[in-house]
């Protein structure tokens, strides 16, 4: 499938929807996903795994609408959860519990006791104190509960420093040494099953190389255990492929680039190993599929900058400011006007406000609507009501058919929750 934005006679295009004329009938700004995208972007991660014992996993954490889920879920994919408020999406999503992998370095009493009870395949162990833990609450609930413990291989994930997590400076997982023994521990607790391994070496990454290096890692690593009598069934290889931001709407092939250049590589690179093998990826599967509509709202200029003001602003994608993000903008109707270089702006109150920098467009007026490409993943999932602003609305395309899958909320039901 080619990327299901496209400019037809100059106007985008999500599938068979006119993005301007559907624009003009809401409220922007908005999310806008494309179902096709979705799937397509499934399918590719099952083909990445052909011939292989393999579970892939969503992570939620990229973006938990309900409606995406259960297109994920029905493409056979199971859930990765980072909290008890996941979990709960993911099960009421109707993700099977024994689909379901749960890391994170802070996991609360309640939020393990959550996943015990819900029979998830299998809870990542990010310290020893955590494994104590599992242990303890597994024991005072009779239950068996199969662990994974994450490994931190120290390797170099070459993305962003904020989404790095494979290194000894990073809070994620314990060293090998630690893991080691760890695995040699659990033969204390017969409520734990610990025959997998976790590994995640950080998020958007666009090179081969860290992976090959991550399986190297793994590959000695079960060896060593395998020596000591410890056999490893499962392994969850993490998540992390990147997308395409810079060309997310105007190159037809972006989309799936990193999961077809890199996931079968990394997958193959285990070789002969007869284990069952998990992915946890996000950005590749929701990113490429999500588009921020915003509309202009003011073209500024000061003695040395153009400023287009745009209704959408950090606290609906705050990727441009925190990671320096470069996600490609475009006028949703292409007008041939002259390109001007403006900081695409919104109007929050901090001059970390930006969607862009220096970034040639051509010179639009108020009214007229951008698309923001690659919103998908880690856009409205990790949106604020900053500046009191309200959650926007989510809309998914399929076909010609469009529909809302979140009204949004309003600042009247914010206000509801405050004592007055
Ligand atoms: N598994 C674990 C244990 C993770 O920590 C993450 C992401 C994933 C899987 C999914 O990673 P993905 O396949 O989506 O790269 N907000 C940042 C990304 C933070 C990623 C956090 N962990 C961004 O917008 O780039």
């Amino acid at each position: 499938m080619s990327n299901p934005f496209q400019f037809k006679n100059n106007r985008l295009f999500c599938e068979d929807v006119d993005i301007e004329n559907f624009a003009k009938t809401v409220p922007t700004p908005f999310y806008l996903y494309s179902k096709s995208e979705i799937i397509s972007n499934c399918q590719s991660v099952w083909d990445a795994a052909a011939g292989v014992d393999f579970q892939p996993c969503y992570a939620l954490k990229a973006n938990y609408n309900p409606t995406l889920l259960k297109i994920i879920r029905e493409n056979g994919f199971g859930a990765d959860i980072v909290s008890g408020g996941e979990l709960f999406f993911a099960e009421k999503a109707g993700f099977p519990a024994d689909s379901i992998v749960f890391a994170g370095v802070g996991k609360t009493d309640s939020e393990i006791s959550m996943a015990i009870k819900a029979g998830i395949h299998s809870i990542n162990i990010e310290s020893a104190q955590e494994m104590y833990k599992v242990a303890e609450l597994a024991g005072q609930l009779s239950r068996k509960q199969r662990i994974a413990i994450r490994v931190n291989p120290d390797i170099e994930a070459k993305t962003h420093e904020y989404i790095s997590t494979g290194l000894h400076t990073n809070k994620f997982g314990v060293s090998t040494e630690e893991a080691y023994n760890l695995y040699l521990e659990t033969k204390k607790f017969p409520q734990l099953i610990a025959d997998s391994i976790h590994v995640h070496i950080g998020s958007q990454i666009t090179e081969e190389s860290p992976y090959l290096a991550t399986a190297d890692f793994l590959k000695s690593f079960i060896n060593k255990l395998e020596n000591q009598g410890i056999s490893i069934k499962g392994l969850d290889l993490g998540g992390g492929i990147g997308i395409n931001y810079s060309n997310a709407l105007t190159d037809k092939n972006a989309p799936r680039t990193y999961i077809n250049e890199i996931l079968p590589h990394y997958i193959k690179a285990f070789g002969s190993l007869k284990v069952r093998m998990f992915v946890e990826l996000g950005r590749a599967i929701i990113g490429s599929a999500g588009l921020l509509i915003s509309k202009v709202l003011i073209r500024k200029e000061t003695p040395l900058k153009k400023f287009m003001i745009v209704d959408a602003a950090m606290n609906n994608l705050i990727r441009p400011s925190l990671y320096q993000a470069k996600h490609e903008i475009v006028p949703v109707k292409n007008t041939q006007q002259k390109k001007i270089k403006a900081d695409i702006v919104g109007p929050v109150c901090e001059s970390g406000d930006f969607l862009a920098k220096n970034l040639e467009i051509e010179d639009l007026s108020a009214g007229e609507f951008i698309a923001v490409g690659g919103a998908g993943a880690y856009g409205q999932s990790q949106s604020t009501n900053y500046n009191l602003r309200p959650t926007i609305a989510e809309y998914l395309v399929d076909g010609s058919d469009i529909k809302c899958i979140f009204k949004g909320r309003s600042i009247q039901q914010i206000a509801e929750n405050f004592e007055w």
